[in-house]
């Protein structure tokens, strides 16, 4: 037997790129949490986005009746019947039509995907390395292009044009040697939407440049429920936050996910649709990664595409939390205006703490109140806070009281 005699230490049992990853943020605010309740303190979490509300039943039901006697490997294209519900979606939510050149490919919830594609990516077309995304944003844009030896290339959002992300505005260089692009329109944490026309004039512009648009769509059925209310005669009065995928399939994946829409973010289901190239590639490549979804998950996941309705009631949620607490930030002068998607409040700090949010958000912790300060979320931005709205309407409103009081006092 072979003996390895070189002496180990952390340093060289890990590569470079392991040993300086950060922590990721959240579990630092799950290690202040315990603290909190080792104390006996009330503790108010708006830190991770993960809602407690109790998914819809019959998901429930099918998952469980699922649950074979033997067990076996599933495949990583998923059931027939996961595909034509997850077509049916797309045709009632976005109209569209299931033999319009698009394919799909179910994933494991939408973090896994994200994290993949960038090693089906990174290089293609002779060689273009650079993946772009918003900042603030999903931290795993990032993490996923250095471990596929690719260039991060983060465009900071500003409040100023609704935190767009212009690819145009980018200097040549990024946009000819851009591999792919993340967007995330209704977007975490800022909670921005973006309209018809913006997409499609990403879409030409990823068409012009022979870029890859990603959108990350986790949060698109998550809006103001009283858009379900108005009555919509044609494509553009649809209030309702657009997927590129509407506009074209060309170089075009979106991410889609159960976690937010239908509160399954323990099941892990999500799918990726669009280019039929890629996606044929990426199929290939995901034989590799074992992220195959129990056939159990696809069972209740049919169930989840299946329905409308107890999304509606999850909107109806998230919407009346927002008009609880966004008038208070706004009052306090640290909001402008409530967001219209997502179920996060971006919110600026008191002026009193300057640029330190982590400080902010630590003297908060201190009287019970979890949010994520915008240096956890963010290469660059400072001075803001997100206020994920987990926190029940009773909990919520005592929460409310504990921040005007601490931000006043
Ligand atoms: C913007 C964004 N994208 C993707 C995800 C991943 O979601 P999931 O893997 O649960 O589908 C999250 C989770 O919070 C998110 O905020």
């Amino acid at each position: 037997m072979a003996v390895n005699k070189q002496p180990a230490n952390a340093q060289n049992k890990l590569n470079k790129l392991t040993l300086e990853l950060e922590e990721y943020p959240m579990e630092e605010l799950a290690r202040i949490k315990k603290e909190l309740i080792k104390k006996g303190r009330p503790v108010f979490d708006f830190g991770t986005g993960d809602p407690k509300i109790p998914t819809w039943e019959p998901i429930r039901d099918a998952c469980v009746n699922a649950i074979p006697e033997i067990s076996q490997y599933p495949s990583v294209k998923g059931p027939d019947d996961l595909r034509v519900a997850q077509q049916g979606y797309l045709e009632r939510r976005f109209d569209i039509k299931p033999d319009s050149g698009y394919s799909i490919i179910p994933s494991s919830g939408s973090k896994e995907a994200i994290f993949h594609i960038a090693m089906c990516l990174v290089g293609r077309s002779g060689g273009k390395k650079h993946i772009v995304y918003p900042d603030p944003g999903y931290p795993v844009y990032r993490s996923s292009t250095k471990f596929a030896h690719g260039i991060p290339f983060p465009i900071k959002l500003s409040e100023s044009n609704g935190y767009l992300l212009e690819p145009w505005e980018m200097p040549p260089y990024i946009q000819r040697d851009c591999a792919a692009i993340w967007l995330n329109y209704p977007q975490n944490p800022t909670g921005a939407t973006a309209t018809r026309e913006y997409w499609k004039n990403v879409v030409d512009w990823a068409h012009k440049t022979d870029t890859i648009l990603l959108s990350d769509d986790c949060y698109i059925d998550i809006y103001n429920s009283e858009i379900d209310n108005k009555p919509v005669e044609n494509d553009e009065e649809d209030e309702r936050p657009a997927c590129p995928l509407q506009f074209s399939s060309d170089r075009v994946l979106t991410f889609q996910s159960l976690s937010k829409r239908s509160g399954m973010t323990g099941y892990r289901s999500g799918f990726i649709a669009g280019d039929s190239d890629i996606v044929k590639g990426i199929l290939k490549a995901r034989a590799n990664f074992g992220v195959g979804s129990p056939d159990f998950i696809s069972s209740a996941a049919i169930t989840a595409w299946n329905d409308d309705e107890h999304v509606r009631e999850r909107r109806k949620i998230f919407t009346n939390r927002i008009k609880m607490a966004a008038p208070v930030f706004q009052n306090l002068g640290l909001l402008d205006n409530a967001p219209d998607a997502t179920f996060y409040l971006w919110t600026k700090i008191p002026e009193v703490f300057g640029t330190g949010d982590v400080r902010y958000c630590l003297g908060l912790a201190e009287h019970g109140v979890i949010c994520s300060p915008s240096s956890w979320l963010s290469e660059s931005i400072k001075g803001y806070a997100r206020f994920a709205l987990v926190p029940e309407e009773e909990s919520l409103k005592e929460a409310l009281e504990v921040i005007r009081d601490y931000i006043i006092s």
